[in-house]
């Protein structure tokens, strides 16, 4: 009898499994740690919940699932030439740094479609269910979707940006939506907001009028019977978000747009034993140094690096910092490393504040663990990042370019000594946490009902089958406008006919006097 039972739910299992089992195709190719995490998560859940996912990546993982198959591209040879000069990239234009970061994913994307596995993949025969495909200025992976007629997810590095509200028809008024590249919060001031709105208006002429055609060149050089770009990319499901409410700000989001910001942080793993002895005896806390994976610290300026070791000599705490090179002369508290497995170094209880970048992964990590931030913003979003973090008071902004003794002695004080920072960052891991379901869950549930709901077109926006004029509403005002003016014109006319002849009258009536 119990073999039985046994035996039917085997054979159920088997059957849901299959029955429910996807292909999905799974494009990270952008060429940098931190967006591979985000992607590769996810990826790496679906497999495990039975899908069989086809993973298009540039980095190896060390024992991939039995469900998933590493297509390994390397998209990073044409960039990393250019992340050396990342830290000049916070001086530049508006222009420039849009520039600056799409031509990273124009590099990145090229390499990808040039592959000879890729291009083997496009002309086969292959089935997918779905494509889910990370965006980060890689429009013409969109080919990928439309190649196998199948719908597609896509994720974004981030919050809704001028780059992706167009994707989606999504709305962002520069009113009180701050831009990706403001240097402030959500409560603008009038000239914030003039700033702003510039900002924007500059965002949506770089999308249509450079990044769109030089991105179609590129479509039509590496699959030459591709459809315009504009015919592809604005055919997407669903966008996940990997930011999150906790740390962000509350904007307008249409339905099939998700926020899953945190699910990339897995239960802590034990860490290595020479990190875990050094943060045990860290019986005044230790603190987190870290750059991120694009940012070198090894990069920093002499004068920068021996401000920053003053600084530290000074303090009880310990320093674990993460230095991508030899750092003599460092005091006996300070320990670097190479590589660490930060999010688990942030969860570790002796940890009190962390010194970063601000880069979107780093602080909601930190955000998770409750940790105080002191952020040193260089470029892109961390400018913005920061003064979110300052808004809710977890977080001290120190300008990298305005980094030296005093003012970095200054802002370590500040994060170590004033209690409210430690208490806030509580409190927005609370936040984080306090949610009806796992991020994870939530993102793989939103995947599958794509796949369920073929495409899932009853949430899609109707303005992404607008023209920008459309959206705008220029076509209305303009039309609102016309017959304004005409009707004016006309009630001109009338005045004319009817007191300009009384006029001409009195002027006849004069003259006759006159004569
Ligand atoms: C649009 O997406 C649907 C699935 O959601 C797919 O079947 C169709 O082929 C796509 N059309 C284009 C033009 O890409």
């Amino acid at each position: 009898m119990k073999t039985s039972v046994l035996l039917v739910s085997f054979v159920l299992a088997a059957f849901f499994n299959v029955g429910n089992a996807s292909k999905i195709l799974f494009v990270q190719a952008f060429c940098a740690h931190s967006h591979y995490t985000l992607g590769v998560t996810i990826a790496n859940e679906l497999a495990a919940r039975g899908h069989q996912v086809t993973l298009i990546a540039p980095y190896k993982q060390e024992k991939p699932h039995k469900n998933l198959k590493e297509v390994i591209v390397d998209s990073c040879t044409t960039v990393s030439d250019l992340k050396g000069d990342l830290y000049e990239m916070g001086q530049m234009s508006y222009w420039g740094q849009m520039h600056v970061a799409s031509t990273f994913g124009f590099l990145s994307s090229d390499k990808v479609l040039a592959d000879p596995q890729i291009q083997k993949l496009l002309s086969s025969d292959e089935h997918f269910d779905l494509v889910v495909l990370e965006h980060f200025f890689n429009e013409p992976l969109f080919i990928f979707p439309y190649k196998f007629k199948c719908p597609s997810v896509t994720i974004a590095p981030g919050p809704m940006t001028v780059f992706t509200n167009h994707l989606m028809g999504n709305p962002a008024p520069p009113s009180y939506v701050p831009t990706i590249l403001a240097d402030y919060g959500i409560h603008m001031s009038f000239w914030q907001r003039m700033k702003n709105t510039y900002i924007n208006l500059l965002g949506d002429f770089f999308v249509h009028f450079e990044l769109l055609p030089t991105m179609n060149n590129m479509l039509q050089k590496h699959v030459p019977d591709a459809p315009a770009i504009t015919d592809i990319i604005y055919n997407n499901s669903l966008m996940l978000l990997t930011s999150h409410s906790s740390f962000g700000n509350p904007v307008p989001l249409q339905p099939n747009i998700k926020e899953i910001g945190g699910h990339h942080i897995l239960p802590p793993k034990e860490l290595p034993k020479d990190i875990k002895d050094f943060l045990d005896s860290a019986k005044e806390g230790a603190i987190l140094f870290s750059m991120g994976s694009n940012l070198k610290s090894a990069d920093f300026p002499e004068d920068k690096k021996k401000a920053i070791l003053k600084a530290f000599s000074k303090i009880k705490q310990k320093v674990l910092w993460k230095f991508e090179a030899d750092l003599p002369n460092k005091p006996s508290n300070v320990k670097i490393m190479k590589w660490l497995p930060q999010k688990d170094v942030l969860a570790h209880p002796n940890v009190v504040a962390f010194i970063s970048h601000v880069g979107l992964l780093g602080t909601l990590e930190a955000v998770s663990a409750g940790v105080p931030i002191l952020g040193l913003p260089v470029f892109w979003d961390q400018v913005k990042n920061i003064d979110d973090a300052v808004g809710k008071g977890i977080a001290v902004k120190l300008n990298f370019f305005e980094l030296n003794e005093e003012t970095f002695d200054k802002a370590l004080t500040e994060v170590l000594k004033n209690p409210k920072y430690r208490a806030n960052a509580k409190r927005r891991s609370q936040l984080m946490h306090d949610q009806p379901i796992k991020q994870m869950d939530e993102a793989i549930f939103w995947i599958e009902y794509v796949i369920r709901n073929h495409g899932a077109y009853h949430l899609r926006s109707s303005a992404v089958n607008l023209k920008w004029y459309q959206r705008y509403l220029v076509d209305v005002i303009a039309f609102v406008g016309g017959v304004l003016v005409i009707v004016l014109l006309i009630f001109y006319k009338l005045m004319g006919v009817l007191f300009g002849s009384k006029k001409s009258d009195k002027h006849v009536g004069k003259s006759k006097k006159n004569n």
